[in-house]
């Protein structure tokens, strides 16, 4: 089978990684990839917002398969256009990635579905936000409405603050994504990340993690990409998974089928495990960026079939992705500066960093010469496995302690809730 993989971070280093595992996968290629992606795929340099071109390459090259890794090509439409050319693609069509591209659509399905999430208001004016906040108690969450590259939330503790967060919304700090406003009630629990296959109909789960946002060590500074994370998030046990699928994901499903738009690809439920149960903070229309990282460390079924079973709507005729027991744990390994403007062209030596069994994702590399560099705020993905987060957690260190990435800084702390919790 000949697949095309959209995009080319860690996430997608990952994805190709697990991908060119598979005894189905023929010619391989990565548009526009990146220097670890391309030890698995040939890297081509097509513009992803160019839907024609795909398309054309797509024919040319006879793709059986495209695997769209972020969100923006898919709020986008382009698997609309895939699939209308009779292309299988991986990835919710522009409708039901609404689910990740707008807040308010999120919020109004869990109000149909009778989904627990937290209470809101959708603002489209200043004025209609800074009356909204009336209704709410500190601190004040804001969400500007569309796609922000994570950035688009904003936790005010003071009613000024978040006034002053509303202006610069409306203002346009997040361009069009803030010309609508969510505004909703704080949740207090711990957070925790649920994965699931869909096709529409059948939904498969693919794992569940926890990452780490902030950029400090303790869960402090400003909020990024995700500084680490790791699988599997023992705090979603059993029977909270079965209860975020019955509450959470199947109703998500089922609405958007009966609505006719059907969601298909992976779906990401951001979670709140409140003292009243699971309550769904926000949908992402893909995996999640470090998290992927670390499910396709543990993933031992075929990533082809499985994605190629969602892409075709042939989801309930496959077994269950098959996780090992094992904890990964992936520590991000970001340039200086970052998440503010990252400092560029550093060197990085990986020769001695995989020894240990442990595994480099690319996420913001570059080749320069023979010179693996620095080309992003996030760098590297050090992931590796271990029978317990503890183990896990010292075979990512070690392993980072082998790379030698003088202009790169990691936080020290990735899952030490759990390590914790495993001391006891
Ligand atoms: P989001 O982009 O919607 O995932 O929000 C980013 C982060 O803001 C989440 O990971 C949470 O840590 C926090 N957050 C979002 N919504 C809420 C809420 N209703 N209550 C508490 N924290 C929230
Ligand atoms: N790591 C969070 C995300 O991918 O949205």
């Amino acid at each position: 089978m000949h697949v095309l993989l959209i995009g080319s971070g860690g996430r997608e280093h990952a994805l190709a990684w697990k991908l060119a595992q598979s005894p189905e996968i023929g010619d391989f290629y990565a548009a526009p990839g990146n220097p670890g992606i391309a030890a698995h795929a040939v890297c081509v340099a097509l513009d992803v917002t160019d839907h024609a071109a795909v398309t054309a390459f797509c024919r040319e090259k006879a793709i059986d398969l495209v695997v769209v890794g972020p969100e923006a090509p898919l709020v986008d439409g382009l698997a609309d256009t895939l699939r209308a050319a009779g292309i299988d693609t991986f990835g919710p069509s522009r409708e039901a990635a609404q689910l990740e591209g707008s807040k308010g659509f999120t919020k109004e399905l869990c109000k149909r579905a009778n989904i627990p999430t937290a209470r809101y208001e959708r603002c489209t004016s200043l004025e209609a936000a800074w009356g909204a906040l009336k209704k709410f108690d500190p601190p004040f969450v804001l969400k500007a409405d569309g796609l922000a590259a994570g950035k688009g939330v904003v936790i005010a503790d003071t009613r000024e603050e978040a006034q002053n967060a509303l202006n610069e919304m409306f203002d346009g700090k997040f361009g069009s994504a803030g010309s609508e406003v969510v505004i909703e009630q704080f949740l207090t629990g711990e957070e925790a990340s649920f994965f699931a296959l869909t096709d529409g109909t059948a939904i498969l789960p693919i794992g569940t993690a926890q990452d780490h946002k902030r950029v400090g060590e303790g869960d402090t500074g400003p909020n990024t990409g995700g500084m680490g994370a790791y699988s599997p998030a023992p705090v979603l046990s059993e029977a909270l998974q079965a209860q975020v699928m019955r509450e959470i994901v199947e109703p998500t499903v089922q609405t958007l089928r009966e609505e006719g738009m059907p969601y298909s690809g992976v779906l990401y439920a951001g979670l709140m495990l409140t003292k009243d149960g699971p309550q769904l903070i926000e949908y992402n229309a893909r995996f999640g960026d470090p998290e992927c990282q670390v499910l396709m460390m543990r993933l031992e079924s075929d990533l082809v079939e499985l994605m190629q079973a969602c892409a075709r709507g042939t989801l309930g005729e496959v077994a269950a992705p098959v996780l090992s027991d094992d904890f990964a744990l992936t520590v991000v390994m970001a340039a200086e500066g970052y998440p503010g403007t990252p400092k560029k062209g550093g060197p990085i030596d990986l020769s001695e960093a995989e020894a240990g069994g442990a595994k480099v994702f690319h996420a913001g590399t570059k080749l320069e010469g023979d010179t693996l560099t620095s080309s992003g705020g996030r760098v590297l993905n050090v992931t590796a496995r271990g029978a317990s987060a503890t183990e896990a957690q010292a075979n990512a260190y070690a392993a980072v302690d082998a790379i030698d990435f003088a202009d790169g800084f990691c936080r020290r702390d990735i899952g030490q809730r759990e390590v914790r919790r495993e001391r006891g």
